[in-house]
C-alpha cells in the first residue's frame, strides 16, 4: 500500500507575502475554500500577529472551512503564540507554526544569540504553544543552511518539547537536490524521537529547484510538503503544489499519494492566478498555458498516432478540458454559473446577475470568452468602493502624430477633466491622470499581460508606482489595452494611504 504525503499549503501566508499579491478577506476565504475542495490537507491562513488583516483572515477562514486543518505562523515569540491561538480559536482542526532561524548568519546577525539561548528559545516557544493547542509544527529558519549535527540537537529538542511536525526550511533555496536530501536523511537517521513527528519540506526556488528539493526530501523520509499553487512565493516563489502532485500521480514506483483532486488543479491555478493578478509563465510545469501544447510537426505527429507519444499527462487529469462548453454571446446563464462553478467561484443569484450581464456585454466586442476572461469579471467588482474611477477616456494616436488623451475621472463624487498629449496613447493618458491629482508620484514598472486568443482578447495590465517612499501595486483588465493601463494606474493611486 502507497504511504500518504500530506500537502500544506502556504499560498495564502509565503504566496501571499509577494508584493502585490495581497488578497481582501473575501478573496482569501474563496481560495481556502476552493483548496479544501482540491483536497489539501493543511491550510496554512495568516501570521496573525503581522496585521489586523491577518489576524480577521484566519478567523474567518478557520469558520468557513471544515475538514483541512488551519494552521496559522508565529515567531518564537509568546506574545504571537497567543495572538495566533485567539486567531484559531473556531478552527476544527487547528496548528501553530512557530520557528527560529537556526543557521549561524541567523544566530549571529539576527538574534545575536548563541546556539544553545536558539535551542532554549525554540523548546520554550514549543511548550508554550503546546498549551492552547495539541498540533504545533516547528520550522527551523534557514535550516538549509544550518550543519546537520546541529540542526539534528536542534529538532530533537522540540520534538521532545511536543512538537508534532518538523519543517526544515530551505529559506534562501541554497540547498542541492542531493545536499537537502541527505539532511532529510540526516534527521531520519540522528534524531532521537524522529518517529514522534512528521518532517515536512519548505523549499525556496531561488536556484530553480525547489520542486527538486522537495521530492528528493520525500524520497528521504519527509512525510508532508509545503506549497504554494503556481509555486508563488517571495522572491523566485516556493515549491509547487501541481507539480509535487503530478510527479506523485505520475510516478507510481515512488508509492507514495496525496489527497489532492488532481482535476482540480487548473481551475484552482486560475484562481489564484486572477485573484492575486499574477500571471502564469507560459511555459509553467503542469499548468502553463503551453503546457499541453505540440507544436513541432514531429511532436504533432506523434500525438497524433498515439497521445502517450510525447504526452506523459492527461490533461484531463488536472482539469484542462478542451471540449469544455465554450461560452459565447448566446450562452445563458446557466452555462455562465457552471463555468464559474468549475472556476470554483459561487456567488449570489444578484451577484451573477451583474457578472452577466457584463458577460453578454464583454461577448458582443470579443467571440469566445476565455476562462480568464470570466474571472476577471467575477473579480470586477473589487473596485467597486474606489474614491477614483474612471468615467470615460478618449485617445488619438497613430504613426508620426504626437498622441493626445482627455479624460474623465470622478473622485468621491466629483468630477475632473484633464487632456494631455504624450509619447505613445500611454504617455498621454497617464500625464492627464497626473494633472488632476497631482501627486509626486513615478511609475516604476508596467507589464502588459501576454494575450493569448486574439486581438479581441482582454488585455491585463500590471503596473508599480512610487509614492511618499512606498510602492503600490495596480492592476486593470480591458478589451482596450489604453484603458486597461489607465484602469491599472488608478487602481495604484486608490491604495496610496495618504
Ligand atoms: O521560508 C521560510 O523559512 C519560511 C518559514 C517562516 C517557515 O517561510
Ligand atoms: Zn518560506
Amino acid at each position: 500500500m502507497s504511504e500518504r504525503l500530506f500537502v500544506f499549503d502556504t499560498t495564502l501566508r509565503d504566496g501571499e507575502q509577494v508584493p502585490g499579491c495581497q488578497l481582501n478577506t473575501v478573496e482569501k476565504i474563496q481560495v481556502a475554500k476552493q483548496l479544501e475542495a482540491l483536497g489539501v490537507d493543511v491550510i496554512e491562513a495568516g501570521f496573525p500577529v503581522s496585521s489586523p488583516g491577518d489576524f480577521n483572515s484566519v478567523i474567518e477562514i478557520s469558520k468557513a472551512v471544515t475538514w483541512p486543518t488551519i494552521c496559522a505562523l508565529t515567531r518564537a515569540v509568546e506574545k504571537d503564540i497567543d495572538v495566533a491561538a485567539e486567531a484559531l480559536k473556531f478552527a476544527k482542526h487547528k496548528r501553530i507554526h512557530t520557528g527560529i532561524g537556526t543557521s549561524d548568519p541567523h544566530i549571529k546577525y539576527k538574534f545575536n544569540a548563541t546556539r544553545e539561548e536558539i535551542i532554549e528559545r525554540a523548546v520554550a516557544a514549543v511548550k508554550y504553544a503546546r498549551r492552547y493547542v495539541d498540533d504545533v509544527e516547528f520550522y527551523a529558519e534557514d535550516a538549509g543552511r544550518t550543519d546537520n549535527e546541529y540542526l539534528a540537537r536542534v529538532i530533537e529538542a522540540v520534538i521532545k518539547a511536543g512538537a508534532t511536525v518538523v519543517n526544515i526550511p530551505d529559506t534562501t533555496g541554497y540547498c542541492l537536490p542531493e545536499e537537502y536530501g541527505a539532511k532529510i536523511r540526516y534527521l531520519v537517521e540522528h534524531v532521537d524521537g524522529i518517529d514522534k513527528a512528521i518532517i515536512s519540506t519548505h523549499c525556496h526556488n531561488d536556484l530553480g529547484m525547489a520542486t527538486a528539493n522537495t521530492i528528493n526530501g520525500v524520497l528521504n523520509g519527509a512525510r508532508q510538503v509545503e506549497v504554494t499553487i503556481n509555486g508563488i512565493g517571495e522572491r523566485a516563489g516556493n515549491t509547487s503544489l501541481e507539480e509535487i502532485a503530478m510527479i506523485v500521480k505520475c510516478h507510481k514506483d515512488i508509492n507514495i499519494e496525496t489527497n489532492i483532486n488532481t482535476q482540480k488543479i487548473y481551475p484552482t491555478s486560475r484562481m489564484v492566478s486572477s485573484l492575486m493578478n499574477m500571471p502564469v509563465q507560459p511555459n509553467k510545469a503542469i499548468v502553463g498555458r503551453n503546457a499541453f501544447a505540440h507544436s513541432s510537426g514531429i511532436h504533432q505527429d506523434g500525438v497524433l498516432k498515439n497521445v502517450q507519444t510525447y504526452e506523459i499527462i492527461n490533461p484531463k487529469d488536472v482539469g484542462i478540458d478542451d471540449n469544455a462548453i465554450v461560452l459565447t454571446a448566446r450562452s445563458g446563464r446557466a452555462a455562465l454559473k457552471h463555468r464559474l462553478h468549475v472556476l470554483g467561484v459561487e456567488m449570489s443569484q444578484e451577484k451573477l446577475d451583474k457578472v452577466y450581464e457584463d458577460f453578454l456585454k464583454l461577448a458582443d466586442k470579443k467571440k469566445d470568452i476565455t476562462d480568464d476572461d470570466v474571472l476577471v469579471l467575477a473579480g470586477a467588482d473589487r473596485n467597486v468602493n474606489h474614491h477614483i474611477k474612471l468615467e470615460y477616456l478618449q485617445v488619438t494616436s497613430g504613426v508620426g502624430v504626437r498622441s493626445v488623451a482627455s479624460l474623465g475621472l470622478n473622485i468621491s463624487g466629483e468630477h475632473f477633466e484633464a487632456a494631455a498629449t504624450g509619447n505613445g496613447p500611454v504617455d498621454a493618458a497617464i500625464k492627464a491622470v497626473k494633472q488632476i491629482i497631482r501627486r509626486q508620484m513615478t511609475l516604476k514598472e508596467f507589464t502588459i499581460q501576454a494575450i493569448s486568443k486574439g486581438s479581441d482578447d482582454v488585455g491585463k495590465v500590471h503596473m508599480q508606482v512610487e509614492y511618499d517612499g512606498q510602492m503600490y501595486y495596480g492592476f486593470g483588465a480591458n478589451t482596450d489595452i489604453i484603458a486597461a493601463s489607465v484602469e491599472a494606474y488608478i487602481d495604484c493611486i486608490n491604495k496610496f494611504r495618504k
